[in-house]
């Protein structure tokens, strides 16, 4: 076993190097199977370029995707402005987030085109005709998404269109254009990018509410009408308690997945989106662990609802949190602490995402009873999460989401042979 592990490594090492520039342990993105995880860059860190270089290096280890939460709003408080005129854009700190996504392979999730909030003064302070108004958003969507096209693999159009009681946000754009304003911001950005998968985003509508109820049938019409929109999310920025942000809406893994499923049904697909755990300040190591079991359990429910395709956390480390500042009392509301160390909510999910990785290893002995006979237990090497197979001489890994098998009496290096996401389709049927 010693001597074997020994040429494991060497092989692994080679193959690492290949694959791209290396972490040099597991993380959550070892085992992105189904469900797409992303952070977003970062939580309250809007003024982020150039500072923290640990961050995006952090979300690249355990994320597959990068959320792009505060820089392409049309004017963030704190954060370069988007749009600083009516006919100019500021695109310098968008273009540095999109850049090293791509340097770190992870696609991009971003948020946001439409929403009643973080808009210029230049915007909002000035009387416009209607025409005039939907020049400006035409040319908005026109201008923003089409300069990403083919980069940014997901976006959030419209944002925050209801409030938790079920009536429409009473917002700028609701005012001004009423609520075609939605369907029209669909239409443009999928003309900018017709590959796009276009997202509308809702908060205190996670569980089953007023909210909820008016949120899905605002998503049936619009599918009704042709309008294209793809998947929908939800925010879920809760307490200990699955409180969401919205009035008496609970996202409890109960009600959230009923509500995933409603939405499924209609043909979206469905993101966790902006989730986070906020805690009364300080943190005990009782309301950390309880943290670590909502999140824990937010994540299967998504991960066992096969409408479910994302997994968006709103930030990543407890350095870059809005929470604290928003909501005063309370914070430590993401998986790493302020010194990007692992907190239980991290070693919970990392430890739900690895019972997947098992039982797909199962799958495959009972498989292939033939091949691989007599597995060990797992263990961790240069990112690969493995299994070696003592009888047999051979092992399965996986790595960034890859299943691997190796036999070193027949091939020099691993071989890449399937996917978690393919192994959790084949177990489901
Ligand atoms: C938050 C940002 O994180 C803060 O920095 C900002 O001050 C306010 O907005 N739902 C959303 C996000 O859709 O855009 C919000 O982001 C958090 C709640």
């Amino acid at each position: 076993m010693k001597h074997i592990s020994t040429f494991l490594l060497i092989a692994l090492m080679t193959l690492s190097a290949q694959v791209r520039a290396s972490t040099n342990d597991e993380g959550l993105r070892t085992h992105v199977g189904r469900v797409d995880i992303g952070m977003q860059v970062g939580g309250d860190e809007i003024f982020w370029i150039p500072g923290d270089k640990q961050l995006i290096p952090s979300i690249a280890k355990n994320a597959n995707y990068m959320l792009i939460g505060n820089n392409l709003k049309w004017a963030a408080p704190g954060a370069r402005t988007l749009r600083p005129t009516k006919d100019t854009f500021d695109f310098a700190d968008a273009d540095v987030l999109v850049e090293s996504a791509q340097a770190n392979g992870l696609k991009i999730r971003a948020h946001t085109l439409v929403w009643g909030q973080a808009l210029p003064s230049w915007l909002t302070d000035q009387e416009w005709s209607r025409e005039e108004l939907l020049k400006i958003l035409r040319d908005h969507i026109k201008t923003v998404v089409g300069r990403y096209r083919g980069k940014i693999a997901i976006w959030d159009v419209v944002n925050e269109a209801v409030e938790w009681n079920g009536v429409y946000q009473e917002n700028f754009w609701l005012r001004k254009l009423g609520p075609d304003y939605i369907e029209m911001a669909f239409r443009w950005a999928h003309e900018a990018d017709p590959d796009a998968l276009l997202f509308l985003n809702e908060d205190g509508t996670e569980g089953l509410s007023q909210g909820s109820d008016k949120f899905l049938e605002i998503v049936r019409t619009l599918l009704s009408k042709g309008v294209p929109i793809h998947g929908v999310g939800l925010e879920t920025h809760v307490d200990l308690s699955y409180q969401t942000l919205g009035g008496n809406d609970v996202a409890s893994p109960q009600a959230l997945n009923a509500n995933i499923t409603r939405l499924g049904k209609l043909g979206v697909r469905v993101h966790i989106s902006e989730i986070d755990v906020r805690i009364p300040l300080p943190a005990t190591s009782e309301s950390l662990q309880r943290q670590a079991h909502v999140y824990a359990d937010l994540y299967k429910a998504c991960e066992d609802n096969s409408y479910c395709t994302g997994f968006f956390v709103w930030g990543l480390t407890d350095k870059w949190s809005w929470i604290s500042r928003t909501f005063p009392g309370q914070g430590a509301a993401l998986l790493l602490d302020e010194n990007y160390g692992a907190k239980p909510a991290y070693v919970a999910l990392l430890q739900t995402m690895r019972n997947s990785t098992d039982k797909c290893f199962s799958w495959l002995e009972n498989t292939y009873p033939a091949v691989l006979r007599k597995p060990q237990p797992p263990e961790i090497l240069q990112d690969y999460y493995y299994r070696y197979y003592s009888e047999s001489n051979n092992f399965v890994a996986v790595r960034d989401g890859k299943v691997f098998y190796w036999d070193p009496a027949a091939f020099p290096l691993p071989v890449e042979i399937s996917s978690l996401s393919r192994c959790m389709d084949l177990m489901a049927r």
